[in-house]
């Protein structure tokens, strides 16, 4: 049976929670294989409002087993918050599964965030600050802490102080900041062992034979294509491939093993942090879709960035992704506006692009050409079918389908689980 992978198209914050938490019912497993706690999903269940950032939305999905995949950087301390937090509310956590292979997040990881963001200035990242970028980096620089790291304190020390023989140096020498002892960041893993230890699985054993069995399994990516370190808007991107072939090694199932890749795709566009953005809007318009749409950051809280619907980059994900589907989301927001710019092509420096332009400057430099589409007033929120949906609203996703890449097999019509107009069965048809 199949694997799905669930991936943001955009630069985030597309609704990939509620769209795992709408199939959530329907799964087995729910991986988490790229990220950390710089991710925020928010998800509405009968009027009750969630808020992830670490644990993967499916955690909401009683049936399904919520794993944290060998891909992810775990914060264990803002881990135990979380489950707590859910578990306060009376959702258990305790069937989380989480991979040996993942990595950890320190306490210098985060100042190394910190620190790295303010030597650069003007040309910052804005990252959430949560220490992902240097996690990563120790990842591929082979000085990383593991999860299976902490069950074995003789080890433990070691990796540490390889790691910290260089981070001090940078931290004293460089960032004018206080040395960490070896001590102090041995003990802060090994104060969560206890209750780490029973959630630790070899994941790929585990979500193979469950493949095997017949079971499905979905992953849920973090992050989102454009935020990508390969494909994205580099240098402003974090530091993972939350992109199809990233979920594949995240959480350790071949490509082979996938029935399909979902985008999930807001109906206008948002991002967070720096980085060039062509069809972003200053005006009252970025506001209205701010403030209709709620979008502000879940994680750092901060206003984000609004602008039009782009084609030219939905069609280069769907590329990148080999998308089958796309779940466009959230096309009630611009419910009563009288005319919807669509970005078709790009105009840079002077020559029209209908691609994503090869390099970084000319995207810099992109204007959006627009496409206008006429709206409608009606409230959508209702709608189940396309039918259900006024003929400009049809018309509109027809015209997304078209230029996007791949089919639109849902519709966001609203932030609850229900609110969703169903074009294709996502993990049937
Ligand atoms: P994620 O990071 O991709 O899971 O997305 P976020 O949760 O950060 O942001 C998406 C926001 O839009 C959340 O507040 C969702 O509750 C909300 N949302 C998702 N789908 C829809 C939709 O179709 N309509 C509306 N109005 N809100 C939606
Ligand atoms: P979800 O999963 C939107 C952005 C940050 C910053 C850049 C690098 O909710 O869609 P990082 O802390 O990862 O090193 O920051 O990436 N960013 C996100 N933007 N949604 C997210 O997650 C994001 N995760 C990281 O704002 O621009
Ligand atoms: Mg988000």
């Amino acid at each position: 049976m199949p694997a799905i992978a669930i991936v943001g198209a955009q630069w985030g914050d597309e609704g990939k929670g509620k769209a795992t938490d709408l199939l959530g019912g329907r799964v087995d497993y729910v991986v988490k294989p790229n990220g950390g706690n710089n991710a925020g999903h928010t998800v509405v269940v009968n009027g009750e409002k969630f808020e992830l950032k670490l644990l993967p939305a499916g955690i909401l999905s009683p049936n399904a087993v919520p794993v944290i995949g060998n891909g992810v950087v775990i914060n264990l301390e803002a881990l135990f918050q979380e489950i707590d937090g859910l578990e306060a509310r009376g959702h258990s956590c305790a069937n989380l599964k989480i991979s040996a292979n993942a990595h950890l997040v320190a306490p210098y990881h985060q100042t190394m965030d910190k620190v790295t963001e303010r030597f650069l200035g003007k040309r910052a990242i804005g990252t959430t600050g949560r220490g992902i970028g240097p996690t990563y980096m120790d990842k591929v620089a082979r000085l990383g802490i593991r999860v299976q790291d902490v069950f074995d304190e003789s080890i433990l020390r070691q990796k540490i102080e390889g790691a910290l023989r260089q981070k001090n140096e940078l931290l004293v020498k460089l960032y004018n900041r206080r040395a960490v002892t070896v001590d102090e960041i041995v003990e802060y893993f090994l104060s969560y062992a206890d209750r780490l230890k029973p959630m630790v699985v070899d994941s790929v054993n585990l979500l193979n034979d469950a493949l095997d069995e017949g079971k499905v399994v979905l992953m849920e990516g973090g992050q989102a294509t454009y935020l990508d370190v390969d494909h994205g808007t580099y240098p402003f991107v974090t530091s993972s491939n939350p992109t199809a072939g990233g979920a594949s090694v995240g959480a350790g199932i071949g490509p082979t093993r996938f029935s399909r890749t979902i985008g999930i795709v807001k109906a206008y566009t948002t991002r967070v942090g720096s980085g060039p953005f062509p069809t972003e809007l200053f005006d009252e318009m970025g506001e209205q879709l701010r403030t209709t749409g709620g979008e502000f950051g879940v994680n750092t809280g901060r206003p984000r960035r609004t602008g039009w619907y782009d084609a030219v980059m939905a069609h280069y994900a769907a590329r990148i992704n080999g998308f089958t589907d796309y779940f466009l989301t959230k096309l009630d927001v611009l419910t009563g506006i009288e005319k919807i710019p669509v970005c078709v092509a790009y105009d840079v420096d002077g020559v029209r692009h209908d691609r994503m332009p090869m390099t970084q400057t000319e995207f810099h430099h992109a204007k959006p050409i627009f496409e206008y589409f006429d709206g409608w007033t009606e409230d959508i929120s209702g709608a189940r079918t396309l039918e259900d949906l006024p003929e400009n609203a049809q018309k509109y996703v027809q015209a997304l389908e078209e230029m996007s890449g791949c089919r639109i097999s849902a519709i966001g019509v609203g932030p609850g689980r229900d609110q969703v107009v169903q074009v294709h069965d996502l993990i049937e048809d």
